[in-house]
């Protein structure tokens, strides 16, 4: 067996488009589960915890970076591409935790921090000593003056105040999109083009069955642009690609392009780009619809967003490990949701807002169960992001976006059953607001009451998953007489399931236009009753606050 016969032997077999029916875990190794006890999560936590994840009913994990870095980004300043950070463990651990994950048919998903790596990686020290126009300076973009590339938008606009900054030992600027301690590679080189596929073959080894590959507009400059999505960059993604495509078809690529939908979906090219791409502009919507109580922020943007070819898919979300962004609304969009949802100014960061979701929701149940209702089955791979499915809190003293970091609350025990440190050692402290805190929201306790969140999510897990529709299905808006109701149907050869959600604060009675459907039995799928049969008229509903269905239609 060569190399990448090997490889392909770690990885699950079967379904070449498994990213389709993916239900995505995103997870901090560092916050997770610490089994050495020194206070920091590590891989050997993670692997122990498997079992939980499986009990989810999710199929694949989403590891954030867990390389040696300096974490002055969390880990998205990269020392070392191709070695685990000793703080979560070895190469080893890695490799099992793979193998363990495989073993209970759990795919795996990394990170490829593609466009810059850390100011302490090798390459960049080697590149501010090397002799200019020499192939090692031009692992990184470098110019004597700070004015070049003046259209390019700053992204952390709350730390940095220019895209160059001076290197004395270079004598000259180098280029960086996010924080200044992490210079942007130049794909220009060829050089660094082969380091990176390197980097996936190192990976590729271990058997990981994805890479979500993070910031990628941004992978290749020219002057007198706003070095955004360039032809350049989409010609190195499907170079990338076909590399990829070439050994390990069932590989697959996540973009990250916080875009508008029709420049987000350019990242999938003709199939012979990215697999996935993360829908940015879907979810500030699904914020928007629930403070505006009113269906029509969703079925805009899913109507403003064309077909993408067969093979990809797009990953939806609610919350992940960054501020919840609002780059993708007008600017009037974003200070109401700013007014909304982050009312106390500490909550804001960049354009976003740096909370979890149940505080986001004041704690209301009934509004985190109808936007994961909404997040496991409009179009797309849903993505849930760890401690969501307990509804635990955040912490907005902690700096930048820690606060959405905490380690994971197991139990009721010391340091939330995550680590048996003393609690001064913790990677994060553990959230303490009362109403927040682990005595009141763990693992332990959910498990053991038959009407906890994290039973729902693992009751909604399973009824998607017995229904095509909802993971690979066409989606029809269903026409109603009533804004405040959201409904759409899914379907997929003779699967069809009707969700239908209301999306305000009180009653609600509405009657849905289903034509098509006359004499088909809405089967309400938590409690598996019938309703009355689907007649001439339109079909009538009425919901409780913020309720909502799904149902089977049978014929
Ligand atoms: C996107 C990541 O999600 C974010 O956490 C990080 O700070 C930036 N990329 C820079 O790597």
């Amino acid at each position: 067996m060569n190399d990448d016969e090997q490889a392909a032997g770690k990885r699950l077999s079967g379904a070449r488009l498994w990213h389709k029916d993916a239900v995505i875990y995103q997870l901090h190794v560092k916050s997770f589960y610490d089994a050495d006890g020194d206070g920091v999560g590590d891989f050997c936590g993670l692997t122990g915890k498997l079992d939980y994840i499986a009990s989810l009913g999710v199929n694949t994990i989403w590891l954030l970076p867990f390389y040696p870095s300096p974490r002055r980004d969390d880990g998205y300043d990269i020392s070392d591409y191709r070695d685990v950070s000793p703080e979560y463990g070895s190469i080893a651990d890695f490799q099992a935790f793979v193998d363990a994950a495989h073993a209970r048919q759990i795919r795996v998903i990394i990170e490829l921090v593609v466009n810059h790596t850390s100011d302490e990686h090798p390459w960049f020290q080697r590149a501010r000593r090397a002799p200019v126009g020499s192939p090692e300076r031009d692992y990184y973009v470098w110019s004597d003056t700070d004015d070049k590339f003046s259209e390019t938008r700053i992204i952390f606009v709350d730390t940095e105040k220019s895209n160059w900054s001076w290197d004395p030992v270079a004598q000259a600027y180098y280029w960086h999109r996010f924080y200044s301690h992490q210079p942007d590679l130049n794909y220009r080189n060829p050089d660094v083009v082969n380091e990176l596929l390197v980097t996936m073959n190192f990976w590729l080894a271990k058997g990981v069955d994805g890479f979500r590959l993070d910031a990628i507009p941004h992978l290749v400059e020219r002057e007198h642009t706003d070095n955004e999505n360039l032809p350049e960059t989409h010609a190195l993604l499907k170079h990338v690609r076909a590399n990829l495509e070439a050994k390990h078809p069932e590989v697959i690529l996540l973009a990250e392009a916080n875009l508008w939908q029709e420049e987000a979906r350019e990242y999938f090219g003709d199939g012979d780009e990215c697999h996935m791409a993360f829908h940015f502009p879907l979810m500030p919507r699904m914020f928007m619809a629930l403070a505006k109580q009113s269906a029509k922020p969703i079925k805009t943007i899913l109507r403003q967003t064309s077909s993408i070819p067969d093979d990809c898919q797009w990953a939806i979300f609610l919350r992940n490990h960054d501020e919840l962004t609002l780059e993708m609304v007008t600017e009037s969009e974003r200070n109401f949701l700013w007014e909304t949802y982050a009312a106390d100014k500490r909550a804001r960061l960049n354009l976003g807002i740096r909370r979890r979701l149940s505080p986001l929701m004041d704690q209301d149940r009934r509004r985190i169960e109808l936007l994961h209702m909404l997040l496991f089955s409009l179009p797309g791979s849903p993505v849930l992001y760890y401690g969501d499915e307990i509804g635990m809190g955040d912490n907005i003293d902690l700096g930048d976006r820690d606060g959405v970091r905490t380690p994971m609350q197991w139990s009721d025990h010391q340091n939330a059953g995550f680590s048996t440190a003393s609690p001064h050692k913790l990677a994060l402290p553990i959230i303490s607001d009362p109403q927040f805190s682990y005595a009141a929201i763990n693992v332990a306790d959910q498990q053991g009451d038959p009407h906890s969140l994290l039973n729902w999510m693992k009751q909604m897990l399973r009824l998607r998953r017995r229904h095509e529709a909802v993971s690979r299905g066409s989606l029809r808006f269903v026409k109603t007489d009533n804004e405040c109701v959201l409904s759409y149907l899914r379907a997929f050869g003779d699967d069809i399931v009707l969700c239908a959600a209301n999306l305000s604060e009180t009653p609600q009675a509405v009657r849905l236009a289903l034509p098509g459907l006359e004499g088909y039995v809405p089967v309400e799928l938590c409690g598996g009753a019938s309703f009355p049969a689907v007649g001439r008229e339109n079909y009538p509903l009425t919901f409780q606050p913020y309720a909502y269905f799904w149902f089977a239609m049978r014929r």
